[in-house]
């Protein structure tokens, strides 16, 4: 077992919070290096508050709306609740705000995000929607670290599945969702034990310089 001490991790929400939940079941491994310290939304009716709650979390939330139109002000009170929780790394899982340069520089090489499509095809909203549309015949997810252009950062892990003939919105999400459930906690896991080395746009991974499929599905 490691004798590093965990990395304590905040998981931003807005919505169900399955992602969160796929990292609270791997975070349960004893030599999993990352620990759940707190979960925060800016959606007081998030349901996966309620899921984080109920496995004993921490959790709060920030109502944006509360705010006005000001997102750095908003961003202070969250930037503080994180701060008071001693949060080491921030996973985004379905917090959908964007995020001023300044809150992204607090949090720059700490932060990481998963997006429902294999980057850099689909960034921003609609994604299955648009790779139905595009006729691609593999979609997936991406776990990336985040900087202040949005789903544009450094890549972690990806995961791929393919688009049937015949396929919904909802058959591709739910596909695309289960592999999202697999890559977060690798990259989550590859980044908080340190191996996960931002090289340029690309994140190395230490131990493994030749056919590295460590982080991919
Ligand atoms: C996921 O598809 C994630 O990729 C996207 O928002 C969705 C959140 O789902 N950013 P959940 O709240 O984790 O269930």
């Amino acid at each position: 077992m490691s004798t590093q001490p965990k990395k304590r991790v905040g998981v931003l929400i807005s919505g169900r919070g399955s992602n969160m939940l796929s990292l609270v079941e791997a975070a349960k491994a004893p030599d999993y290096p990352a620990k759940i310290v707190v979960v925060g939304s800016n959606r007081p009716d998030a349901k996966g508050l309620e899921h984080a709650a109920a496995e004993g979390f921490a959790t709060f939330a920030l109502d944006h709306r509360l705010y006005g139109k000001d997102r750095e002000f908003f961003e202070r009170d969250l930037h503080a609740r994180l701060v008071e929780n001693n949060v080491e790394l921030l996973v985004l899982a379905g917090f959908l705000r964007l995020l001023t340069p300044w809150f992204v520089s607090q949090w720059q090489g700490r932060m990481i995000n998963i997006h429902p499509a294999l980057l850099p095809s689909f960034p921003g909203l609609h994604t299955h929607e648009r790779a139905l549309k595009a006729g691609v015949r593999i979609h997936g997810a991406t776990v990336h670290f985040v900087t202040a252009e949005m789903d544009v950062g450094p890549i972690i892990a990806q995961g791929a599945v393919p688009v049937l003939d015949g396929d919904n919105l909802n058959d591709l999400a739910t596909r695309v969702l289960a592999v999202e459930h697999q890559i977060y906690p690798m990259a989550l896991e590859a980044v908080a034990s340190g191996k996960a080395v931002v090289d340029g746009f690309r994140v190395k991974v230490k131990g493994f310089d030749q056919d590295d499929k460590s982080l991919i599905c």
